[in-house]
């Protein structure tokens, strides 16, 4: 590759001959796999329920792409972005975000002639050269859902509560910082009012504020310096300068989450880091943060963005609306408040084998359990009883049958309560479907 090169000392953890992962690059393990997957399959069923359907995306993609719509003086794209050329000659990214991928699909694919809005969601990951810390990686997992080709205030309010629903649902209390940034027109006014007062305190401003004041001015009220939270408490409020239409869309959007019982909070410093925002953008952080590194740290975000088909070649007057979720974040969340779901799933039955017949044997009855929809647990790699028993106590069976080589021979196996120790003894044939009336009967009971 033209690009090729050995990665600068700071992006490898440190000089070891075994290889390790890259900084700010992550495996996720055993002690998370549940966590993930009750996010991934609420993320479904909620998007199911809203009528969303499921896009996937290339990693990679013009670089262009980025640029035109996440804004050329964005952090994203000064900074952040894994850019390189390829063997061909063209200028490539890892996507550092899915909203302007979305955008290009539905350009490129003519959705506009399907029912409008088209809803999309994706799981993915996505790519950003941050410094690494608590809850920011190099490489992370955006749950995102995207409406497009609606301007409707209620399609705003939808995409928030869902969000702030999908935090819920998982456990978390959370709330919705909201603000809205009109349309281009009216922001230019309220920029222009911006700059003059951050001129007038210029002496105040750090060297990176400074930089904000001449490229993206916006972004001072996002600006995290020593100093700064009083002259930002101060400055000019964007809601002073919406445009009527931005200002009723908000007011309708707020009368929604009112309604539906979202709690918000007005933020009128709320800028985002993206440029191709107009109008509604929120992002949803933890009520009372259990833990300071989750202090102030988006679980997601979004907005409306109006703006971004027509500006990348689709139709005129096509809007849109959209949030994303940090996976890792939300699991991050989870941890702190305790709502980690358990590693394992509930087995109804373990199963244990004693000596080689038994074992050869098991397979295959093993097997007919899994067929029947039955979950079972198995040690098959230990041989002694004892071994067995003490694995299905940790995972809680309530049943654990067991087969012998005496068993074997007759045809039979053991059925034991977990509870009582009682045991007895059934025709290995008919086990399955004694274990699955018995489990029936159990559900009909609990119902
Ligand atoms: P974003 O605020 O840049 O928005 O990212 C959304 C969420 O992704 C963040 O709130 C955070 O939870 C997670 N996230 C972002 N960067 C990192 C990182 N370095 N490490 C871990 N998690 C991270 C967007 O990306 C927009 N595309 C959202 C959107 C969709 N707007 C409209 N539609």
């Amino acid at each position: 590759m033209p690009t090729e090169k050995a990665a600068p000392a700071a992006d490898v953890k440190k000089k070891s001959k075994t290889p390790e992962t890259l900084r700010g690059f992550r495996d996720v393990l055993a002690d998370e796999q549940a966590a993930w997957e009750k996010i991934e399959s609420l993320a479904r069923g909620m998007t199911q329920a809203y009528g969303f359907g499921r896009i996937r995306m290339p990693v990679l993609e013009q670089t262009a792409l980025f640029e035109r719509s996440v804004g050329k003086d964005t952090d994203i794209v000064e900074k952040e972005m894994f850019t390189f050329v390829d063997q061909g000659g063209v200028k490539m990214t890892l996507r550092p975000e899915g909203t302007a991928q979305v955008a290009r699909a539905y350009i490129e694919h003519g959705m506009v002639n399907q029912s409008q809005p088209v809803k999309l969601w994706y799981f993915e990951p996505f790519f950003r050269h941050e410094r690494p810390q608590a809850g920011r990686y190099r490489q992370f997992y955006q749950w995102g859902i995207e409406a497009i080709g609606s301007d409707d205030p209620v399609v705003d309010a939808q995409i928030i509560l869902m969000a702030q629903r999908f935090c819920r649902d998982l456990g978390l209390d959370v709330i919705v910082q909201i603000n809205s940034l009109g349309t281009p027109a009216s922001r230019k006014d309220y920029i222009a009012e911006l700059v003059k007062y951050f001129k007038q305190h210029k002496k105040a401003l750090s060297e990176t504020d400074l930089k904000r004041l001449t490229k993206n001015p916006l972004r001072l009220l996002d600006s995290k310096e020593p100093g700064m939270e009083e002259l930002k408490a101060n400055a000019p409020q964007i809601f002073d300068y919406l445009d009527e239409a931005s200002k009723q869309h908000f007011m309708k959007v707020l009368e929604y989450l009112d309604e539906t019982e979202v709690p918000y909070a007005l933020n009128p410093c709320l800028v985002r880091g993206l440029d191709y925002y107009t109008k509604t953008t929120f992002e949803i952080v933890l009520n009372n943060a259990p833990s300071p590194e989750l202090e102030g740290l988006a679980l997601g975000g979004g907005g409306r963005y109006d703006g971004l088909i027509p500006m990348l070649g689709g139709r005129e007057n096509t809007s849109a609306m959209g949030a994303a979720m940090g996976v890792e974040r939300m699991v991050l969340a989870m941890k702190a408040a305790n709502a980690m779901p358990p590693r394992r799933e509930k087995i109804d039955v373990f199963f244990c084998q004693l000596g080689e017949g038994a074992r050869r044997k098991g397979l295959a009855v093993y097997e007919k359990f899994r067929e029947g929809g039955i979950m079972v647990g198995e040690a098959f790699g230990k041989g002694t009883l004892k071994a067995q028993l003490e694995i299905a106590d940790k995972l809680k069976a309530p049943v654990a049958v067991i087969l012998g080589q005496k068993e074997v021979l007759d045809g039979t196996i053991i059925i034991r309560d977990m509870e009582s120790g009682a045991q007895e003894i059934v025709d290995v044939e008919k086990v399955v479907g004694i274990i699955a009336k018995r489990l029936k009967d159990v559900a009909e009971k609990q119902a």
